[in-house]
């Protein structure tokens, strides 16, 4: 190891506190750059990847910015895969039986150590114009524990997969030249209980602010008004925090503008204050609204606060916040209130994860879904069990979803309030938040005085960040007179229906929640349950196993119908969430594999809804449902009785085999109506009716064989972005166009033009087929081993015997070429022989490098006698391609070293990294029960993307999706 001074590219950062910049109008920050102001760019672009850990943690203790390996900013990652953000490698293995079953049996985590780490990297310029700025990485989100440097500089780490996190790398960034990020992520410890997903599976960004700037997340506008409707005009106040890096005090001016729904100026204001060096204050102002529009999930309107940061006569920062205008409160005889009326919370609990890209969703994909629940009449969201990314939040203000915004764990030790004071400074703008939930099923301590004693000073700091909202958690059976419950703003229950009313009674004035509810499980198109396939009827009765035991509900859980009927007849209560809107990985309950994924969603991973969708549906929406199950291709059954349902909310329902009536029923208020019916193929229909008139129709047919592939997009036309997303399901038909509700059919997926398929899945699950079909496998990495040295005379020289590849070295000192620093003393030469045996496989590869640690201090490197490369800088990681001198069987690698200063020689390792050969992949999913699933994203261009559906004796499913020149956010270029 060197210890003499080895020269830094480390740019001084410098402080300018006379910066131009000039007043920008622009609505969006990237355009004021120029101008000095504040630039938020995305930086998901262009990132290089590689599964497994040779290089240790890459931390170098003793010296700093000497990073090692990939941490370092001198290593060559050109055949490490390249991938975009969001990226989740975890969804990219295969199924193991004998990894987790709660993680969905990927073999990632405790047990598997090869599949748990990996690093990113990624370069970036900056200008030289940048110094003087004050510079954030910013990650949304990494799971897990990650380690993260610039330019070979240790910046931080985080640990919990679920919060935001940013570093101030201004010190160390190079201005006017190439900058490096490495990303080490260790995913080998699990948090949840449920599929987690591994690496940078939200969005990374870079920010750039003035000296003197807006702190980050340092804009808070709420309502003054609280509880009270406002009458007139709605008195708004903004906390604007300053933060000053400068050398000297400075003297500045918050302007505020708030832009009404409309974008016409609602108020403008502002307010002067005088921040010292280093120090970050906030700025208090308030304004009123006249005649406010207020946000409601039925009517999502944001108003939008312009906050200027003016000093020195210029104007050095700008930013931009939506907010919503509305009221929350809770009553303990109303329950919930929004805008001041009794809103019953009709929630669903979510993890994170959907179909094709595991936890790695882009943005549209949180569209999509909160759509999907918006369509069942589900008006809350319960981020079940830790931190949402933001863009979940964004959709949420946008398309109008209340979010109960949860952290992961109970606790007030250090991290965990500074990750909880994080996420509440994060997510606090948003209208969609209606409460914080601090934590879930806490059994060890929710029941404690010190369990108590946590939360009071939780929510404590919650109260003292966030006057306007109110805390829960949620709590499974300690419901008595210790623990969570005593302290906790509004009581959460989980399922424990039969412990409501005596809580009540004893607690009238408590305000309750139902945090969690139902878990119901269902299998979308299956009637019958299924052991060995691992598929649960998808009725939604009490059913039970042949030795007894419980399979739906779950022992603790409650069918949609029992929990919804009890919720709503207790005005007192806020409405509840049920278990879960989608499915998601792990958790098969109530089987094991093969079935590798959750059956509580009201939706399929893919969000194809299953039946109580419309249960759902009937009872939270105003519009006329009538929703007949199960499906009618029932061949066989003919003359045996079918169990027949329908959810509805028609006061009537007449159902009709083959145009035959068989009765008309009455529906009772949250419930569902059941026929027995003698199956005979045909049309199943039925006719709902509201004080007589008939006000919705439906039926069911026994369809013919499979024939064709039907392929419908969610979305026709998407961003031309290199993000949006349009998710295809492709659904398999008969003649007629009708939908195969039994088909399985493999389907392959064709693509052309300026798209990209990233995910498939059919919402079976059961499934063990792939989500992703990769283009680039990773490398398999060879140790080159059995080293041994010896001095020479000159290192220089081609024609050392030495170099050869029949030298005899059976003399020679053995050599620890893993080993930090080498033998050689200063001034010395030694030739370091090593040794590898390749296949004829690993010949027919794409590309074999020879990659080294370092070589310490100039090295001339041989293969089998060849001379395949030099390098002149003791602190690269210098790699060659070698695979032209390769041959199958043992082989010969020779480093002349010349050493200067300090201990030399060939150090951190030598591998060869065989990288397999670029493929086109094949992508296909089957179909379950008659559909699949394909989520297509822009690769940037604009222009026509074609989907193509195929399988054997089916026509072809084909569909066009337009990708249109859009606005691109501003990111940082990938080099
Ligand atoms: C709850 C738990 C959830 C999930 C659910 C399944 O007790 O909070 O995370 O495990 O059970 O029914």
């Amino acid at each position: 190891m060197k210890i003499r001074i080895k020269t830094l590219s480390i740019a001084a950062t410098i402080f300018l506190g006379a910066m131009a910049p000039q007043q920008s109008t622009a609505q969006n920050p990237a355009q004021d750059a120029a101008a000095g102001g504040h630039e938020r760019l995305l930086m998901d672009f262009g990132w290089r990847f590689h599964p497994g850990n040779d290089w240790g943690s890459g931390l170098n203790l003793t010296k700093a910015a000497s990073s090692s390996g990939p941490a370092g900013a001198k290593f060559d990652d050109t055949d490490w895969r390249k991938v975009n953000l969001p990226h989740d490698w975890a969804v990219e293995l295969p199924f193991d039986q004998n990894s987790d079953t709660a993680h969905g049996y990927k073999p990632v985590g405790p047990g598997y150590p090869a599949n748990s780490v990996a690093w990113y990297r990624r370069s970036f310029d900056l200008s030289a114009a940048d110094a003087g700025k004050r510079l954030w990485l910013e990650f949304d989100g990494v799971y897990r524990n990650c380690d993260v440097f610039v330019n070979g500089w240790f910046v931080g780490s985080h640990k919990s997969g679920y919060d935001g996190f940013r570093f101030d790398i201004t010190d160390v960034a190079n201005y006017g030249s190439n900058n490096v990020v490495s990303v080490k992520v260790d995913a080998s410890e699990f948090e949840g209980w449920f599929y987690e997903g591994a690496g940078i599976y939200r969005h990374v960004w870079l920010e750039k602010t003035a000296p003197l700037a807006i702190a980050p997340d340092g804009v808070f506008v709420h309502g003054k008004f609280r509880n009270n409707v406002p009458r007139g005009a709605a008195e708004i106040e903004v906390e604007a925090s300053l933060l000053n890096t400068l050398t000297n005090a400075a003297r500045a001016t918050v302007n505020c503008e708030i832009l009404s729904p409309d974008g016409k100026s609602a108020a403008k204001f502002r307010r002067a204050g005088q921040i010292g060096s280093g120090a970050m204050q906030p700025v208090n102002l308030s304004a009123r609204v006249s005649a406010p529009v207020l946000w409601s999930p039925e009517s999502p309107k944001l108003y939008k606060l312009v906050t200027t940061v003016e000093s020195g006569g210029k104007i050095v920062d700008r930013m931009e916040t939506e907010f919503g205008i509305r009221t929350l409160a809770f009553d303990a005889t109303n329950g919930f209130l929004l805008n001041g009326r009794r809103y019953p919370i009709q929630g669903t609990c979510n993890h994170q994860d959907m179909a094709g890209v595991g936890s790695a969703l882009p943005d549209a994909l949180q569209y999509f879904r909160i759509a999907k629940l918006k369509e069942m009449g589900c008006n809350a969201y319960r981020t079940s069990h830790n931190a949402p990314t933001p863009e979940l939040l964004d959709a949420c203000d946008k398309l109008g979803m209340l979010v109960l915004d949860e952290n992961r764990l109970v606790g007030s030790d250090e991290e965990n309030m500074r990750n909880l004071r994080g996420q509440v400074m994060r997510d606090r703008n948003h209208p969609s938040v209606f409460a914080w939930s601090l934590g879930n099923e806490e059994w060890g301590s929710q029941g404690t005085a010190s369990g108590a004693a946590s939360i009071r000073t939780m929510q404590k700091m919650m109260h003292s960040l966030d006057p306007t909202r109110l805390c829960t958690a949620a709590i499974n059976g300690s419901y008595g007179s210790s623990g969570f419950i005593t302290v906790l703003d509004v009581k959460g229950f989980n399922y424990n229906l039969s412990s409501i009313d005596p809580y009540h009674r004893d607690h009238p004035g408590s305000f309750v929640i139902g945090s969690e509810t139902a878990s119901t499980v269902t299998t979308r198109g299956i009637y019958t349950n299924d052991l060995q396939k691992g598929y649960v009827a998808a009725y939604d009765d009490i059913t039970k196993t042949k030795s007894g035991s419980l399979v739906n509900p779950v022992t603790w859980g409650e069918t949609a119908e029992e929990w919804w009927s009890f919720y709503d007849a207790r005005p007192w209560l806020s409405g509840g969430f049920a278990w879960t809107g989608f499915d998601y990985r792990g958790e098969p309950t109530p089987y094991e594999w093969p079935c590798i994924n959750s059956h509580f969603g009201i939706m399929d991973m893919c969000g194809f809804p299953k039946d109580n969708f419309y249960y759902y549906q009937s009872w939270w929406t105003d519009k006329p449902v009538l929703h007949l199950l199960p499906h009618w291709n029932r061949a066989g059954m003919e003359g045996r009785e079918i169990d027949v349902r329908a959810f509805s909310n028609c006061g009537e329902v007449e159902l009709f085999l083959n145009g035959q009536s068989l009765g008309k029923q009455t529906m009772q208020k949250n419930s569902g109506l059941k026929w027995m019916v003698k199956y005979a193929p045909g049309v199943l229909s039925a006719k709902g009716y509201r004080e007589g008139k008939v006000i919705a129709e439906t039926k069911i047919e026994t369809t013919g064989d499979p024939a064709a592939i039907q392929l419908a997009p969610d979305r026709p036309a998407i961003h031309a972005d290199g993000e949006d997303v349009s998710v295809i399901a492709a659904q398999v038909n008969d003649a007629q166009n009708r939908m195969v509700p039994v088909a399985t059919n493999n389907i392959t997926f064709e693509i052309s033009g300026p798209g990209k398929i990233i995910g498939v899945g059919n919402g079976d699950p059961s499934s063990h087929e792939p989500d992703v079909y990769l283009a680039q496998l990773p490398f398999n990495v060879i140790t080159v081993s059995g080293w041994k040295w010896e001095q020479a005379a000159d290192a220089h020289r081609a024609d050392l015997p030495e170099l050869g590849t029949n030298f005899d070295d059976s003399a020679w000192a053995k050599d620890n070429v893993d080993a930090e620093s080498g033998p050689l003393e200063p001034g010395q030469n030694g030739v370091f022989r090593g040794r590898v045996t390749v296949t004829g496989q690993d010949l027919a590869s794409e590309s074999v490098k020879l990659a080294f640690g370092r070589i310490d201090d100039d090295g001339w490197v041989y293969v089998n006698g060849q001379k395949v490369g030099e390098c002149h800088d003791w602190q690269a990681t210098p790699s060659f391609e070698v695979k032209p001198y390769l041959h199958e069987g043992e082989n010969v690698v020779a480093v002349a070293v010349a050493n200067i200063g300090g201990s030399g020689g060939v150090n951190l390792g030598v591998k060869l990294r065989v990288r397999e050969k670029t493929v086109v992949p094949e992508w296909k999913r089957s179909a379950f029960n008659g559909l699949a699933e394909v989520i297509v994203q822009s690769t940037g261009q604009p222009g026509d993307i074609t989907v193509t559906a195929k399988s054997q004796g089916l026509a072809d499913g084909v569909v066009s999706i337009r990708a249109e020149s859009a606005p691109l956010r501003p990111a940082v270029a990938a080099n």
